[in-house]
């Protein structure tokens, strides 16, 4: 099956390195077609320049929407405080639902631009039967070097996680622990993301329309494998950058960083 990977990004000085880090996935695996989603209110140049030089033009969809005012995190503001990517990753599932052959099938995945992914979680995500949601472990997140499903001893069925934040949600696990085949979203049309949510439960959120943790499917060698972490990139310290600008004077004239 073809994987719809959906990847909100906005613009800040590491999203270029950021992105190209993720690009060369998609170089090497070609049944993967790439959703971009820029949050702002045109595509730009650094984004479809990337995708040109990575050969991927054909194989990726450059949209753009701007997170509203109240709902964007401010530059001081701690990153939990408000829910990340609502807009963005919405536009695209109403993408797929329009432009994706609902008798095909497929598989969607939500990829945020800072993570780090293996090539074989892709591979797994092939694996996904119809109407069925995959799971599998992720590494650095929740507080844990890895949250991940408890299998049945038969390694056939989620019976549960073993999250130490927020275990109480219906599905503790994070964005990047599972991919859904998208005859879901064809079934389900009112699935999809939403800001009136508690912290932490946007994936909650979409998963409750459309699968119970009896119907999720175990991957990632019955999910003893870890094949993606949740890393997070330090804010870019440009101390030295700013003294120049006041001076009118930048380190990347004419170049693209
Ligand atoms: C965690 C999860 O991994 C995210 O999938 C989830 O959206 C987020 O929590 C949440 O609860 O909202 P975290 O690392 O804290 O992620 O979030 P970011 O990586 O900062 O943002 C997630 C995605 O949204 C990224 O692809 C990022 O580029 C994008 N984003 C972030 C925007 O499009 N606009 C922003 O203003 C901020
Ligand atoms: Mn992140």
């Amino acid at each position: 099956p073809k994987i719809y990977a959906i990847t909100p990004t906005y613009s800040r000085p590491s999203q270029k390195a950021e992105l190209t880090r993720l690009s060369h996935i998609f170089m090497l695996m070609p049944n993967l077609h790439w959703i971009l989603i820029e949050d702002s209110n045109t595509t730009t140049k650094v984004v479809r320049n990337l995708l040109t030089r990575a050969g991927l033009t054909e194989r990726s969809t450059q949209l753009n929407i701007k997170t509203p005012l109240n709902y964007k995190l401010k530059n001081k503001d701690p990153n939990w405080l408000k829910p990340r990517g609502v807009e963005q990753r919405n536009l695209a599932l109403s993408w797929i639902r329009t432009n994706v052959d609902p008798a095909e099938h497929s598989v969607i995945f939500f990829m945020d631009d800072d993570n780090s992914y293996s090539v074989e979680l892709f591979v797994e995500m092939t694996k996904i039967e119809p109407g069925r949601v995959g799971i599998w472990p992720v590494g650095l997140v929740g507080g844990l070097m890895v949250e991940k499903p408890i299998l049945n001893a038969e390694n056939t069925q989620v019976i549960g996680f073993n999250a130490a934040w927020r275990p109480e949600r219906p599905f503790p696990i994070d964005m990047a622990a599972f991919a859904i085949s998208t005859d879901l979203l064809f079934k389900y049309p009112q699935a999809q993301f939403a800001y009136e949510v508690e912290r932490g439960y946007q994936e909650s959120e979409i998963l409750r329309h459309i699968t119970t943790r009896e119907q999720l499917q175990p991957l990632a060698n019955n999910c003893r494998d870890v094949l993606v972490w949740h890393t997070r990139t330090e804010k870019t310290n440009l101390v030295s950058e700013i003294k120049l600008n006041k001076d009118g004077k930048h380190s990347d004239v004419g170049m693209e960083v």
